[in-house]
């Protein structure tokens, strides 16, 4: 079975939620009738419900950049995955890089964040990616088989089915920077095979994001690769024509 590429925009800490609400109408109308590739839009905590109610009905679909693990609680700041399910999130990102190294996300972190996520029946994109120096030492495939079985130990073999990983190089993101084509595909095996190790045949359906400026001129290059099945844009997700057009480049 192919899989269907799925493309995620990540609008990071962007957007009022005016903004978010013209620019998700935007992208419905350009869309429209695009059902070969599946499309998310994560938009601040604030814009979610907006956003959500702009794009009923309309196929494509809302994801949270974040969640915390408990259902509730004394965790001021914090938003539980119930309550993003109650407005309509089908996705969210968990180990986002800036949340890995700017609020000092773990693995342990991360697999409870997915496990709450699954609980609340919502599907987790969990990020992974090595840093330039990690590359550069020649670490990149041990960095980034922590991070998977991190976070995903002890989630159950059935957790695979409703799993999206993100392989996001964290010197490519933001940075105009792009890993190769060959680079990503490496990676994005080497996933693909350790996903195999933890639950069998249904890794194959596992759909393996690629994420790091990804522009419209460098997605169809990077989405042809046979074990990269989709992209988690950040920057060019905010411009309606560029995301539309990285959507259509997904296509193969
Ligand atoms: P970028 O961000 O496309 O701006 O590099 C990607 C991401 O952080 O998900």
């Amino acid at each position: 079975m192919p899989r269907r590429p799925f493309v995620c925009g990540n609008w990071k800490m962007h957007r009022t939620v005016a903004e978010a609400t013209a620019l998700a109408r935007e992208l419905a109308a350009g869309l429209a009738g695009e059902a070969r590739v599946q499309v998310a839009v994560a938009p601040p905590f604030t814009a979610l419900a907006a956003v959500g109610a702009a794009l009923r009905g309309t196929g494509i679909e809302l994801a949270a950049q974040d969640v915390h693990w408990e259902a509730q609680g004394a965790f001021t700041g914090e938003v539980s995955a119930p309550m993003l399910a109650e407005v309509g999130c089908q996705h969210a990102i968990v180990g986002h890089s800036e949340r890995r190294q700017l609020f000092g996300e773990t693995d342990e972190a991360v697999r409870r964040k997915a496990g709450a996520l699954l609980a609340a029946g919502i599907r987790p994109i969990v990020c992974v990616g090595e840093t330039l120096a990690e590359r550069e030492a020649g670490r990149t495939l041990e960095v980034v088989g922590r991070q998977v079985r991190g976070g995903l130990a002890g989630l159950g073999a059935g957790a695979l089915a409703s799993i999206t990983i993100a392989y996001e190089p964290v010197w490519a993101i933001g940075t105009g920077r792009t890993a190769t084509a060959a680079q990503a595909q490496e990676v994005h095996a080497a996933i693909r095979a350790l996903l195999r190790e933890l639950g069998g045949d249904a890794a194959d359906a596992v759909r393996i994001q690629y994420g790091g400026s990804v522009k419209p001129g460098n997605a169809a290059e990077l989405l042809s690769q046979p074990d990269v099945d989709g992209a988690l844009v950040g920057g060019a997700s905010l411009a309606a024509p560029d995301f539309i057009a990285i959507v259509k480049g997904a296509l193969r």
